[in-house]
Order: C-alpha cells, then sequence, then structure tokens
C-alpha cells in the first residue's frame, strides 16, 4: 500500500496560522483575553504564588509540594554564583555595551564552563535549566554595577531569586513590597505559547544543539522591538512625550504617520493582554509607593487615547506596556528592562526545550521559492 500523498504546504506569512509545537505549559485565549499556566490562570498565580513555585509549575505541569519546592528553592540557590572566568569576562565586558548584547555572550559563555553542556539526558538538562536561571541574575546585576564603576556584589543564596537580583543590583536589601513586585513581574513574564523567542529556542533545541546554544538563540530573538525589547521602547515614549499635554499630539501623530505605539497591540491577543490587565493594578500600586504616579497617569492616558483610537482594531496595551512604569518605579534602568524579561522567561524556554527533547522531531519549514528559474551563469569578465 502507497502512502497517502501528504497535502500541499500553505505560506502563512508570520507563520500566523500555525501550529508548530504541542505544549502542557501554557494555553491562551487570545479573543477573550485569557493566559493559563498548566491550566491555572494567570491572574490567580500574580496573586498567590512566587516565581520558583511558577517554575516548578512550568517545569513539572503540576504545583510542588512544599518539600519540592523548598529543594528547587535550594538547587536555584546554590547555583547563583558564576564560575571565575565568567566573573572575570564580566569585568571585561565594554561598559557601553547594550545589556541585551552583553546577556546573550556571558549566557553563551557560561556553556564552555559546564561539563555537561553537550549532553542532552533530562537530568543534565534539568541541571542547565536551574544554572541558566539562577545565574542569569548575577550577570545582568553585576553587569550593570560593573558599568557604572561600581564594585562586583555577590549573591546572596539565603534569598529568593527576585529579592537575590536586587540585593545585586543594589548593593542593598530590597523592600518586601519592592521584592514581591519584581517577583510578580517574573511570573507574568514566565511562559508565553510558542512567542518568537521560545519558537526559536525549540528550533535550536531540535537540532539536538545544546540548552546553552538555545538559550542563547532566545535572548537574541527576545531583544527586537516587536517582541521584549518593546517594554525598553515604552520608556523612551514616555520620555519623549514628557509632558500630559503633549500626550495626544505625540500619539496622534504616530498614527497619522502609521507608525507603531509600543506597548500596544498583540500577535495574538485581540482582546486586552490579561498580564497587562494585572500589572496596570499593580504598576498604579508601586507609582503611587514610589513617587512615579505622573508616569502612571501618563500611561493611562495614552491607554485611553488608544483605546478611542485603535481598540476596533484589536489593539490594547500588552504586557510590555506597564512594565514600562513597574520597572522604572522599581529603579531599574530602561536599558535592563528586556534583561528582566529575559531573567524571568528563561523558566519558560527551558521548560519548553525539555519538553522538545521529550519526543524531539527537527523543526524544519519549507520556503515558497519566487525567483527566477533556468539562468545561464555569465563569468564575471562578461557581467
Ligand atoms: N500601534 C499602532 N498600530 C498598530 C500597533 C501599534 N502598536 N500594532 C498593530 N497596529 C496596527 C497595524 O499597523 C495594522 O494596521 P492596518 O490593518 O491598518 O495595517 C493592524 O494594527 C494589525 O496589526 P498587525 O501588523 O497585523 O499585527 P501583528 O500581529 O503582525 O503584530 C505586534 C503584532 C506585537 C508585532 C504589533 O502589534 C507591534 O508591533 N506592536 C508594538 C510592539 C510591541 O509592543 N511588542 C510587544 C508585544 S507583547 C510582548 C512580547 O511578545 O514580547
Amino acid at each position: 500500500m502507497t502512502a497517502a500523498p501528504a497535502a500541499a504546504p500553505t505560506f502563512d506569512k508570520g507563520l500566523a496560522n500555525t501550529i508548530a509545537a504541542e505544549t502542557q505549559m501554557s494555553f491562551i485565549d487570545g479573543g477573550k483575553g485569557v493566559l493559563e499556566y498548566v491550566g491555572i490562570d494567570i491572574d490567580s498565580l500574580a496573586r498567590n504564588s512566587t516565581f520558583e513555585e511558577t517554575v516548578f509549575l512550568l517545569w513539572n505541569r503540576r504545583l510542588p509540594t512544599a518539600i519540592e519546592l523548598s529543594a528547587l528553592e535550594q538547587d536555584i540557590r546554590a547555583e547563583y554564583d558564576l564560575p571565575a572566568e565568567v566573573w572575570q569576562m564580566l569585568r571585561e565586558t565594554p561598559r557601553t555595551a547594550h545589556p541585551m548584547h552583553m546577556l546573550r555572550t556571558l549566557v553563551s559563555a557560561l556553556g564552555m564552563f559546564d561539563k555537561d553542556a553537550d549532553t542532552n539526558t533530562p537530568e543534565a538538562n534539568r541541571a542547565k535549566s536551574i544554572k541558566l536561571l539562577a545565574k542569569t541574575p548575577t550577570i545582568i546585576a553585576n553587569f550593570d554595577r560593573h558599568r557604572k564603576g561600581k564594585p562586583m556584589v555577590k549573591p546572596d543564596p539565603t534569598v529568593g531569586l527576585a529579592a537575590n537580583f536586587l540585593w545585586m543590583l543594589n548593593g542593598a536589601v530590597p523592600t518586601a513590597a519592592v521584592a514581591k513586585a519584581l517577583d510578580v513581574c517574573l511570573i507574568l513574564h514566565a511562559d508565553h505559547g510558542l512567542n518568537a523567542s521560545t519558537f526559536a529556542a525549540r528550533v535550536t533545541i531540535a537540532t539536538l544543539s545544546d540548552m546553552y546554544s538555545a538559550i542563547t538563540t532566545a535572548i537574541g530573538t527576545l531583544k527586537g522591538p516587536l517582541h521584549g525589547g518593546a517594554n525598553e521602547e515604552v520608556m523612551h515614549m514616555l520620555n519623549e512625550i514628557g509632558t500630559m499635554d503633549n500626550i495626544e499630539p505625540y500619539i496622534r501623530a504616530k498614527l497619522a504617520r502609521k507608525e507603531l505605539v509600543m506597548g500596544f497591540g498583540h500577535r495574538v491577543y485581540k482582546a486586552l493582554d490579561p498580564r497587562a490587565g494585572y500589572l496596570k493594578t499593580f504598576a498604579k500600586q508601586i507609582a503611587t509607593d514610589t513617587g512615579n504616579e505622573r508616569l502612571y497617569e501618563m500611561s493611562t492616558k495614552i491607554e485611553d487615547l488608544m483605546r478611542a483610537e485603535v481598540a476596533a482594531k484589536g489593539i490594547y496595551p500588552n504586557v510590555d506596556f506597564y512594565s514600562a512604569t513597574t520597572y522604572h518605579s522599581i529603579g531599574i534602568d530602561l536599558d535592563l528592562f528586556t534583561t528582566i524579561f529575559a531573567m524571568s522567561r528563561i523558566s519558560g524556554w527551558t521548560g519548553h526545550c525539555m519538553e522538545q527533547l521529550d519526543g524531539n522531531r527537527l523543526i524544519r519549514p519549507g520556503a515558497s521559492y519566487v525567483g527566477p528559474h533556468g539562468v545561464a551563469y555569465v563569468p564575471a569578465s562578461k557581467r
């Protein structure tokens, strides 16, 4: 018996109508504005969970017992520190480097100091996922110190990932409210279906490359302003607008020129991004606590104006819009915003890599050739 011919593949620009993977990690209903991690609503996780517990949920597809959570927390804390060579590389990194270039480079470098870098067993990949998750905050915070000419600060293995990051960044113990604010942001950014950087990570690991290569690929993909780089662009926009009075002319002129307003729109959500809904309430609280009310008020005015102008097209604030106000209020420099996104999304990227390797198949779509055929080769001397 001959096999039935496969259906002819169709061209789908941007892969918007293509399902390219199965996942048990996150579910999105873009029409209704729903996001769940392993069936649990994101709002419920943001209110009740911690980042570490969310990581366990994504990696194991169930909530941990108290003992399991404590074990994962200890495993992560034991990996906060960097190999001596990577500390040295940090010291030699150009102070003017963009933090995302730095992060992509040093996360890639970590692979050179892991003897199991190329072992793709589930146990080795889980250990590498923990290392990547634990070491990234140390790299980001200490790069910021290095470029400001401040002494490096070693991680504190007695506290959770968010508090440890803020401790290293500022060289001071953060308030519980600020550490909680960052922890919630990390939960909200942890996973999001087959977004561009997650897809990139899955493509890389599906070649049976290695976890460090996959996460390096993902960081490079996240960096773009149409993806994770948007939160930095939102802050640039808020700074550029400057005053409440300038909001209306600025946004109207941008829309008239058919330019994108950063922090709005989403490939999947055509209703309010549920992460943005939660972050808005959160941004208000943290902005009020830290004296950044004006920034929050500017943001809501932009949202109202955009709602009147473009909500009919299904364009609403996305996760990046209110995370800009939140990160600024926490005291994080604007060019670090996308690295915070990466710090969180490493949980999703590594989870997807482990999921991809469980029943792996090379990801290799086709391309529709639209060039000429039968062209004669012309020697260079005759061109
Ligand atoms: N501002 C103004 N108009 C917009 C925007 C925006 N931010 N987003 C989409 N539109 C318009 C777009 O011009 C198009 O108009 P028309 O039908 O007249 O040509 C219409 O809305 C449909 O947009 P689209 O291009 O089909 O949307 P897409 O699914 O290809 O793009 C997007 C999604 C996120 C790339 C896009 O909305 C965008 O560039 N937004 C700004 C960047 C941003 O905030 N990115 C973060 C995304 S969420 C976090 C993450 O994934 O990292």
